[in-house]
Formats: structure tokens, C-alpha cells, sequence
């Protein structure tokens, strides 16, 4: 067997790695074989096989990505990193890369939050926040305030306590038994404007839904998880801002905490370096992970206000917030935390996204306008369309295809979604809408259609 050939990676893969979100028998061989490629190295947005070929990676390896593979700076700051600590427990212990990276976070929030909890992987965030909410208003005296309120078609995590909040069918309904009953509100998804509605008045309505819940049983309730202005794994569906500032009123008349998932929609993915900011409100916990760290290593945490920390801190270690995972605010994670801030703030990359983004909007408006697209949409350096008329298998189909066009794109059911790294020169970003079309056009066509 020759050493290092793509082939035989895939193989050992198959036989040994279990693949996430992936039904396997899709990689065997066979009408809807979807490809699975080994990675050899990655450079800037392009990820390379062992035969030379390239991807660009137009959805930042799961929305995780913002600079680049391979970045130089982010490389650097691990590596001086690697020579001090690569880890120490941080209960008993603290270091520099934790204690910068919450000061820097605090700031960026005005200081409106703080207190920053850390974990590994988004779906723990996300936890984290549940069990803060229930256990805050117990140690409040409210243990009667004990169900969780999320969207319809929202999305937080595979482990059993985000999956409750999670309202996607595919990924809960076998683990259902298992799960804690939650309640679920209308989703603000502009898309569901009537005639003549415009996307303020979809956000009032679904405000009215909130309202009507927690008129009934606002006294029941720890708090409501929102993913603020993009619903992403839900195929990318966008709402007004105003939509925050109704829920945020709500929460405070109904003392109902309010939760928002900043996991994928953070780090200037939607235009603001949180995506709350365009509504001007601050949640009571705010989840945080995926483009912390530029996309190298997992880090997630929740970022608190006062009145919830203070609600813990007591005598009695039992009122504390008891929760730990071994590599709690890793140094390393933290480390490239911090060099992904210093270059939001050094290449002012919010305000240079805007000029990426408007080439690309309009590098990309021949999809919009395609027969079979609808619902052409954005926000920030999020786009999506919806195409019609596609079959069950079009995803799949459509990764296929582009892969074989140097595209790593996947669509989620019939919405082709695109969410690059924020370092795109021109030639990239026209290269990257052209691709997205022809592949859009081969895939009608290989369908018969
Ligand atoms: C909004 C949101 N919340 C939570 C998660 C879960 O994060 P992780 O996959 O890191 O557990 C995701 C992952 O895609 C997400 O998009």
C-alpha cells in the first residue's frame, strides 16, 4: 500500500472514524454516494486533499473559520502559547489567556456582561446557561421557575439538555423519551410575511406568541433561548431585530431570563461583532463559541450579568455554581481567542466585511435572481437562498457536485447557504458566487430538471 494516497485514507477512515451528522452508509458506494475527503492541509480559505485538490471553504469548516486556515498570526500566538502552558485546571488556578480574554469580552459588551464561564464545545454553552437560569432563580427563591422556552425550528446542541431547546425534527425526534418538555414559540422568520406584511410586523406577531406563553405561565418560567437575527441550522432564516427588543421588554415585565445563542451568529458573522448589538439589547446570558477561537480549537463559554453572579455567591458552597469540565478555559483555546481579537481590532475587519460583503452580494445576485431561487437573502456575511422544485436528495447532490468545482459548500435541505471566512480578496469572492451558481445549475441538471 503506497503511503498517503487519498484513496486509502478514505478507506481507513471509513473502517475506523464515525463520522458526525453523517447516516455512513451514504459514503458506500452507490447512487446517492456522498464523497468524503481527507484533508491534507489548509491555506488561507482553501482546504487541500493528498492529490493536490483544493476547496474553498465557503462555509468556514461549520462556521467556525474567520481567518483563514493556517492563519500566520493565530499560529504564532499558539505556538509562544505551547512553550509557557498548554493547560491548567482553573479551579484553585487562573492564567493570563483566561483572565484577558474575559476582561476583552466584559469590554466588548460595555461591560453589560461578565463573569465569563467557560467550556469546550457550543451544545456545553448552552447547558451551562439552562443550568444557570434554573439554578439562579432557585438560589432566588423561585425553584417553581423550572421550563425553557425556544423556537420553532431553532437549534442549540446535540446533548440532552440543548436538544430540548432544539426544535429540528431530524436531529430530536429519536431521542424524544429522553428529553425535558419544552415549550415552543413561533419563529419571527421573515419568510413567513403574508401580503403586504413587512418583516417588523412577522417580528410583532411572533412577540405576540411570547407574550401570550408567558401571560399563561410566566411564573413557571427559567427562560427563553433565542439564536438573535439568524436561525442558522434551520436553513439560515432571518428575522428583524425589533423581534429582540419586544423579548427582552417581555422578559423583563415577565422575569424571564433571556438567553442568546451567539454560538454561530457571533464574532461579526451578521455584520456586529455580537449580533445583539443591532437590536441594542443585551440578553441575561449570552452564549459564545465556534469563531472565538478563529476556528482552532474548541472553546465556548457564557458571558453573565451581575445580578445572575451575584445570585451564586454566598457562604454556602452549595448556592455555587458547581458545574466543571476538565479542560475548562484551556490556554491554548484562550490564546487564540486573543489573537483572533487583536486582529478584529488591528485589520478593523467589522468595517472591511462591509466592503466583502458588498461584492459578494452583488457577485452573487444571478442566484438571487435565478428561476428556481427564492427568498434571496443576508445579513452581514450570512447569505441564503431557497431553491425550488429540488428533491430530498438535493444536498447531498449539491455537496457532491461542488466538491468536484473546488467548493466546500453543503445546503441544508433546499437552502443553499453561504458563510465564509472573513478574508476573501476579490478574485475569491467573484470565483466563489460563480461556483456557487454553476454548481447550483449542474446539480438542477443532474436531477433531470
Ligand atoms: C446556534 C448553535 N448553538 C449551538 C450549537 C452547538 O455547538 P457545538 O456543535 O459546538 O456543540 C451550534 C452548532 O452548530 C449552533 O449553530
Amino acid at each position: 500500500m503506497e503511503p498517503n494516497r487519498q484513496s486509502d485514507w478514505v478507506a481507513r477512515s471509513l473502517r475506523s472514524v464515525w463520522h458526525p451528522c453523517t447516516q455512513m452508509q451514504h459514503h458506500a458506494q452507490g447512487d446517492n454516494h456522498v464523497p468524503l475527503i481527507p484533508v491534507s492541509h489548509g491555506r488561507g480559505a482553501w482546504l487541500y486533499d493528498h492529490e493536490g485538490r483544493r476547496y474553498l471553504d465557503a462555509i468556514s469548516s461549520w462556521w467556525v473559520n474567520l481567518f483563514g486556515h493556517a492563519n500566520p498570526r493565530i499560529n504564532a500566538a499558539l505556538k509562544d502559547q505551547l512553550d509557557r502552558l498548554e493547560h491548567a485546571m482553573l479551579a484553585g488556578f487562573t492564567h493570563e489567556p483566561v483572565i484577558q480574554l474575559s476582561e476583552r469580552l466584559a469590554a466588548l459588551t460595555g461591560h453589560q456582561l461578565g463573569h465569563a464561564f467557560y467550556a469546550s464545545d457550543g451544545a456545553s454553552a448552552v447547558e451551562i446557561a439552562l443550568k444557570m437560569s434554573f439554578h439562579s432563580w432557585r438560589n432566588n427563591g423561585r425553584g417553581d421557575k423550572q421550563e425553557f422556552v425556544c423556537l420553532k425550528g431553532s437549534y442549540h446542541g446535540e446533548t440532552i439538555g440543548a436538544l430540548a431547546v432544539t426544535d429540528v425534527a431530524l436531529f430530536k425526534d429519536a431521542y424524544g423519551p429522553l428529553l425535558r418538555a419544552t415549550q415552543t414559540v413561533m419563529s419571527p422568520d421573515a419568510r413567513q410575511a403574508a401580503e403586504g406584511e413587512t418583516a417588523q410586523d412577522v417580528a410583532r406577531r411572533a412577540a405576540a406568541d411570547v407574550e401570550r406563553l408567558f401571560n399563561e405561565r410566566g411564573d413557571k418560567i427559567a427562560a427563553i433561548i433565542i439564536e438573535p437575527l439568524v436561525q442558522c441550522a434551520t436553513g439560515m432564516a432571518m428575522h428583524d431585530p425589533l423581534y429582540l427588543r419586544l423579548v427582552r421588554d417581555l422578559c423583563d415585565r415577565h422575569s424571564v431570563h433571556l438567553i442568546l445563542d451567539e454560538i454561530a451568529v457571533g464574532c461579526g458573522r451578521t455584520g456586529t461583532f455580537f449580533a445583539c448589538e443591532q437590536a441594542g439589547v443585551w440578553p441575561d446570558f449570552l452564549c459564545l463559541s465556534k469563531g472565538i477561537s478563529g476556528g482552532y480549537l474548541p472553546l465556548s463559554l457564557v458571558l453573565s450579568r451581575e445580578e445572575v453572579y451575584q445570585a451564586f455567591y454566598s457562604n454556602d458552597v452549595t448556592r455555587g455554581f458547581l458545574h466543571s469540565h476538565s479542560y475548562t478555559g484551556n490556554p491554548l483555546a484562550c490564546r487564540a481567542a486573543l489573537a483572533t481579537l487583536d486582529i478584529f481590532e488591528e485589520d478593523n475587519v467589522l468595517v472591511n466585511n462591509r466592503a466583502r460583503a458588498g461584492r459578494l452580494g452583488k457577485a452573487l445576485a444571478p442566484l438571487a435572481g435565478h428561476e428556481r431561487i427564492r427568498n434571496a437573502r443576508n445579513r452581514g456575511m450570512i447569505w441564503a437562498f431557497d431553491a425550488v422544485g429540488v428533491d430530498s436528495a438535493f444536498s447531498r447532490r449539491y455537496f457532491a457536485e461542488a466538491t468536484r468545482q473546488e467548493l466546500l459548500l453543503r445546503p441544508i435541505g433546499s437552502t443553499i447557504y453561504l458563510m465564509p471566512p472573513y478574508i476573501l480578496d476579490d478574485e475569491e469572492i467573484d470565483g466563489l458566487a460563480a461556483r456557487t451558481l454553476a454548481v447550483f445549475e449542474a446539480t438542477l441538471a443532474g436531477q433531470g430538471g
